[in-house]
């Protein structure tokens, strides 16, 4: 029995190249001046467009859509690349929430951790925010109630600032939200409060060891461990309202502080015998601290000293690895992925995409799996991302880059499918600078196009689409769409995704005649690319995929 055997599509021919674009990112919106995708030049998108019905069209990219719980829940990379590469739908990391609740056994199962609880302390770690992309506010309450109940007396939290997923200056009302929390515990006789923080992106959620602050992304967990930061205050609302007064100051680049008492002395540093839970469930950008907590022989940056501590995952972050080995909720399963079946049926796959996405492409899209499923049929292409600055600064980002080696990948005839991530309206867009993510995204059209005219050369396939949206809106809106002022009457620029739909184009001159959308998957979503792309490689997708987005009309 061979349970990889996909059956071939009884109309489509196999032996196409396909281009896999996926721009990261980029929904669907009204025009206006803070739809970036509208006022950036984008022929190419624009082009593509004009092929609605048949060969464009809308497909859902948050939500219920991707598996996240409510509708209210805006899309982002890891759920919308999961959903794009297993062509299924599956409950995720957000959900754990439902799990706690269902799951009164989960302190026993964490024992590793309350054991800790008699003669240490609990250190809680990870971002700040009610985003739901990493973390999520009403979970880490949850945490703290069961933890506190289960016989923790003395609680630390450090806390990472967002700004990415929810507003710049949100920042605040969190701390005094989470500091409202922690009187409440300490009302209850237990030592609670916050000892650390600093801003999401200069400290300790760094991903595929980008590095973007030359270096300075291990100074959370080197301050936590020394007590020391560059900044000291008396507690942590302080803190965030102080640094917000620098000038240019964001949530997300909050240099590292520590919370004093009145000596001058750090709170609570990680000492041997302390329990430490990460309470992110997301896993890029937890994986170098998971590291860094759980291996003795981690070389990344010097923790020194490096404390004998019980350490516990939200969730477990790498299958692979099997990082961290404790963990409070299990990971969806995310098995059967089409890399995986295209592998098994002969597909050769190049992938590629600049440090800051590229395990969007691979580890995401392989269901939260590192590495090739088939070294002999796959190659993935890292290409550096910039580091010390901001994205804002450069939006063009590696555009070019990524386009060329796509296009020399497509002309070599050596893959059948060429898979990338286009990150630029994305990553520029959670900057808030709206002029920098229209460049950004001119950018990506170009970029666009570059791959394009190569499958043209080749007589094959495109498959365009998104991960879910960004630079389309850059402001925060009331119920009926109009931009919202602060108290202060600066326009609330939106710096997170969105819960637009994002578009999918299909075309080439290698697209079999009568190809098009179906008109009777009207709710489709991400998770139906896969089925889709599978039909173009010449197969039928296994049958508990979501359903394929195209048919064969005859002609
Ligand atoms: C980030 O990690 O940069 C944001 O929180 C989410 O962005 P992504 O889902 O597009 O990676
Ligand atoms: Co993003």
């Amino acid at each position: 029995q061979n349970t990889w055997k996909l059956e071939d599509h009884p109309k489509l021919p196999k032996g196409k190249t396909i281009a896999l674009v996926v721009l990261d990112g980029w929904g669907e919106n009204k025009p206006d001046q803070y739809n970036c995708i509208h006022v950036a030049d984008t022929p190419t998108m624009d082009s593509l467009k004009q092929g609605a019905p048949e060969k464009w069209r809308l497909i859902r990219a948050h939500g219920t859509a991707v598996g996240l719980p409510t509708e209210d829940d805006m899309g982002n990379s890891e759920v919308g690349h999961n959903a794009l590469g297993a062509g299924r739908i599956f409950a995720q990391g957000s959900d754990a929430l439902i799990l706690f609740q269902e799951n009164c056994a989960l302190w026993r199962r964490i024992k590793y951790i309350s054991e800790c609880f008699k003669n240490g302390t609990l250190h809680l770690i990870g971002l700040l925010s009610d985003g739901g992309v990493h973390s999520r506010l009403d979970q880490l309450q949850l945490l703290l109630k069961g933890a506190s109940e289960h016989g923790a007396k003395k609680i630390r939290v450090h806390i990472l600032t967002d700004e990415r997923d929810v507003l710049d200056g949100s920042s605040v009302g969190f701390v005094e939200t989470l500091e409202n929390d922690l009187a409440k515990l300490r009302e209850k006789g237990i030592d609670a409060q916050i000892a650390s923080g600093g801003g999401r992106m200069y400290v300790t959620m760094d991903r595929y060891e980008h590095r973007l602050m030359n270096h300075k992304c291990d100074s959370l967990v080197l301050c936590k461990l020394l007590g020391e930061a560059p900044h000291k205050f008396r507690n942590a609302v302080e803190a965030v309202k102080k640094l917000r007064e620098h000038p240019n100051a964001n949530d997300q680049y909050f240099q590292p502080f520590v919370v004093v008492d009145e000596n001058g002395k750090a709170v609570d540093p990680i000492v041997d015998g302390d329990a430490v839970v990460t309470f992110n469930f997301r896993a890029d950008r937890m994986v170098m601290l998971a590291r860094a907590l759980e291996y003795h022989d981690f070389d990344k940056f010097d923790r020194v000293p490096f404390p004998k501590i019980h350490y516990a995952g939200m969730l477990q972050y790498d299958g692979e690895l099997k990082l961290p080995s404790h963990y409070l909720v299990s990971p969806p399963e995310i098995e059967r992925t089409s890399g995986e079946y295209l592998v098994h049926n002969g597909v050769r796959t190049f992938a590629c995409s600049e440090t800051v996405k590229f395990g969007h492409v691979t580890f995401f899209w392989n269901g939260n799996r590192s590495g090739y499923f088939s070294p002999d049929m796959e190659e993935y292409v890292e290409i550096s991302s910039d580091v010390g600055v901001t994205f804002n600064v450069q939006p063009k980002m590696k555009a070019v880059e990524i386009a060329e080696k796509a296009r020399d990948a497509i002309l070599s005839y050596k893959f059948d499918q060429v898979r990338v991530n286009l990150q630029k309206g994305d990553m520029v867009g959670h900057t808030g600078d709206i002029q920098a993510t229209i460049v950004a995204c001119k950018a990506a059209d170009e970029a666009v196009k570059m791959i394009l005219d190569a499958i043209e050369q080749v007589g094959g396939i495109y498959v365009v689409t998104a991960d879910h949206g960004n630079a389309e809106d850059m402001v925060k809106r009331n119920k009926s769409g109009q931009p919202l002022y602060d108290k202060s009457g600066n326009l609330q620029i939106l710096t997170s995704h969105t819960c637009q739909p994002v578009p999918i184009a299909i075309g080439g001159s290698g697209l079999a005649p009568g190809v098009r959308f179906r008109k009777d998957v009207p709710d489709g979503g991400l998770a139906n690319v896969a089925a889709t792309v599978m039909n173009l490689h010449g197969f039928v997708a296994p049958s508990d995929y979501e359903p394929t987005l195209i048919e064969v009309a005859d002609n």
